[in-house]
């Protein structure tokens, strides 16, 4: 069986790897993957976000099964162009993926539904969004409707900031198009879980929560990230807390989209703070999460192909998913400078008595040697009995990672041994 999986990113590494696990596969292509991920795939030069060229690849190397793991590919309908070719896919349609790709349409499904989410207006009209905030006041929250990297969202302590940050997005566009729509939001507060799930658009199977640390500095201080590290399980997901979601958020959100004609297959990612009032959702993803899937994937004790193949043939239901448990934790190990100007080109080595994965993120062969070539190099990820010695182990095997200009989090997981005394 041939497999393609698009994308090129920690995520993607740690699906590949997943994936190899089952013996019927004979081999995985990567468009475009990176410098470690030639490791474990055969790397094409394609772009995620090149659709015609990915469905071309796909055709004419006579692709069993694609994983398109990106949100900008699956937001333009790379499945949708896969599927009318005949490749069957694990993700979303492009008219389900806008659950992430908008979050006005999203937060209208869950007013529509009855899902608990923090209160917001929906503007795209600068004044009027203006003249919202000096009515409801600050703290509040600024978001970008559509897809902005991961940095469209603007926490606001002061009216004046709200007016600054609606003046950037809707104005100055400083996410583009993006920012033509402007969702103003209610500030919510309460630890914050990560729940990735599968789905066939009919039975939804939460995996293992687990918990991000986005800023860039340890004490959760410093600038917004795409993810410097993340353990799980998350000790704030408690079982009480877990039945509450089933039943008044992960059910109702799939249950939604089937009735909007916009089934949902593949892995939804529930983005949900614990309140005081419960939990609400945050943000949906149409996708895996980078880095939770690091953690997330090496605890699944099933066979992820059979899972994810299940989603798309929706037959879910008769899957038995089963993770061990145990704990994982994921240490970003990044370039001095991340998240703004950063230093690339230099060697990585590893020592050889290493014994954690390594999922590379920002690296490029030159030669026979690996080179940085992103913010985020690489995650380095162990399991362990309990989150204790999951943290241990990543962070003794972070010694064994050498390039110029590292620099990683030194209380990656430190939060959650926190909650749990
Ligand atoms: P997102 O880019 O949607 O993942 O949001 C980034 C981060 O902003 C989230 O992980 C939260 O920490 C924070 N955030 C988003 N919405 C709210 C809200 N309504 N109240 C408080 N914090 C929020
Ligand atoms: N770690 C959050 C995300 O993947 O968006």
């Amino acid at each position: 069986m041939k497999i393609l999986v698009v994308g090129s990113g920690g995520r993607e590494h740690a699906i590949i790897k997943k994936l190899k696990e089952n013996s019927k596969i004979e081999q995985i292509f990567a468009l475009p993957g990176n410098g470690g991920i030639a490791m474990d795939a055969t790397c094409v030069n394609i772009g995620a976000k090149d659709i015609d060229s990915i469905v071309d690849f796909a055709v004419e190397n006579k692709i069993d099964y694609a994983v398109v793991a990106p949100d900008d590919p699956l937001v333009l309908g790379c499945v949708d162009a896969l599927e009318d070719k005949g490749i069957p896919c694990f993700g979303p349609r492009k008219n389900a993926a806008i659950i992430e790709g908008s979050k006005a349409f999203s937060k209208e499904l869950m007013k529509k539904y009855g899902i608990p989410t923090a209160r917001y207006e929906i503007f795209d009209d600068a004044e009027k969004a203006y003249a919202y905030v000096e009515e409801v006041g600050a703290p509040i929250v600024v978001k970008a409707d559509g897809l902005a990297l991961g940095k469209g969202v603007l926490i606001c302590s002061t009216e004046d900031e709200a007016k600054d940050a609606i003046k950037e997005i809707m104005e100055d566009r400083i996410f583009g198009e993006s920012g033509a729509r402007v969702v103003i939001e209610e500030f919510l507060e309460g630890p914050e879980v990560s729940v990735l799930s599968f789905t066939d658009g009919s039975t939804v199977v939460p995996m293992v929560s687990s918990m991000d640390h986005k800023r860039a500095l340890d004490n959760d201080e410093g600038l917004n990230t795409g993810g410097m590290g993340t353990v799980a399980p998350n000790p704030y997901y408690t079982d009480e807390i877990a039945d509450i979601c089933m039943e008044k958020i992960f059910i109702p959100t799939i249950n939604a989209m089937k009735k909007e004609n916009r089934e949902f297959r593949g892995c939804l990612y529930f983005g949900l703070m614990i309140t005081k009032d419960g939990p609400k959702v945050i943000e949906y993803n149409c996708r895996f999460g980078d880095p939770e899937t690091q953690v997330v994937l090496p605890l699944l004790e099933s066979d992820l192909f059979t899972v994810m193949r299940s989603c798309t043939d929706g037959t879910l239901k008769k899957e038995d998913v089963r993770f061990r448990d145990e704990s994982a934790c994921c240490v970003v190990v990044a370039s001095s400078g991340y998240p703004k100007k950063y230093e690339t080109g230099y060697e990585i080595s590893f020592d050889e008595d290493m014994d954690a994965e390594v999922y590379i993120a920002g690296a490029k062969k030159d030669g026979d040697v690996l080179k940085t070539s992103g913010g985020r190099v690489l995650g380095v990820v162990s399991t362990g009995d309990d989150l204790n010695e999951a943290i241990e182990k990543a962070y003794r095997n972070v010694q064994k990672v050498h390039f110029e200009n590292a620099y990683c989090r030194k209380d990656i997981g430190q939060r959650a041994l926190k909650a749990l005394k």
